[in-house]
């Protein structure tokens, strides 16, 4: 198990865990909001929609295809 930051809050999770699995065990779903303002989250979960998109360590990612790691710092509702 590693720990890692969400949106300013500790989260562990296995390593080698996808950011998005990780989010989706411990119940959070909503990833960004669409330009309308409803919630988005995995769809494809193969990194081809980019409806996982969150902001890690200073970088846009898919969350989906994104592995987390230590210390790692995860800012979701990123448009
Ligand atoms: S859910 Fe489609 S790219 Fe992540």
């Amino acid at each position: 198990m590693i720990e890692l930051t969400v949106d300013g809050e500790p989260l562990r999770a296995p390593a080698g865990q996808s950011i998005a699995a990780a989010l989706l065990a411990c119940g959070r779903a909503a990833l960004r909001p669409s330009p309308s303002g409803e919630p988005r989250g995995l769809y494809c979960g193969i990194g081809i929609c980019q409806e996982c998109r969150v902001q890690a360590d200073g970088r846009i990612v898919r969350a989906c295809v994104t592995p987390v790691a230590a210390g790692m710092t995860v800012t979701t509702g990123v448009p």
